[in-house]
């Protein structure tokens, strides 16, 4: 650790994955960092702008529903600072490479609001997904397991949301 990065920009770690792999690891774990950042920063917008009827119980919800993605954007910027890499964290660094789309401007009434945001929590939820499986095929069970608790929790945030749309 005192020697800081490596030729290949890692930092040096004892966790006994080969630099090349533990460095897709960390490009995988950005980019799923910057769309959960943006995902959390979407649904605090939707928190405050959300209008009409619903507006208390839809307030809360989605003031619950950020908190639990805010726990995942620091697990996720944890475990690839674990990994040796550099957590890009700031909100300019995640609207670069986020998957989302922009939340849409103009939209406050209850359920307009909740579609929109459940087609964010959707991508989120399937980056989250695919990431599974990547992260086994570079030998890191443990990013797995964490891509694999993160996609459960945005999948029930999604079916919160998704039940008010039936
Ligand atoms: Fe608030």
């Amino acid at each position: 650790m005192r020697d800081g990065k490596s030729k290949s920009g890692l930092f040096s770690t004892r966790i006994a994955i080969e630099a090349s792999a533990r460095q897709s690891l960390v490009d995988l774990l950005n980019q799923n960092l910057a769309t959960v950042a943006d995902l959390f920063s979407q649904t605090k917008h939707a928190h405050w702008n959300v209008k009409g009827p619903q507006f208390w119980s839809l307030h809360k919800l989605f003031d619950e529903l950020a908190e639990k993605v805010e726990d995942h954007v620091d697990e996720i910027a944890e475990r690839l600072t674990a990994l040796g890499g550099v957590a890009k964290g700031t909100i300019r660094m995640a609207a670069k490479s986020t998957k989302l789309a922009e939340f849409p401007e103009g939209v406050h009434a209850g359920m307009d609001v909740v579609a929109a945001l459940s087609d964010a929590f959707g991508v989120a939820a399937n980056e989250a997904r695919q990431s599974i499986d990547k992260s086994n095929a570079l030998g890191d069970a443990d990013t797995a397991d964490l891509f694999t608790q993160i996609s459960r929790d945005l999948d029930q945030s999604l079916y919160f949301l998704e039940s008010h749309l039936d």
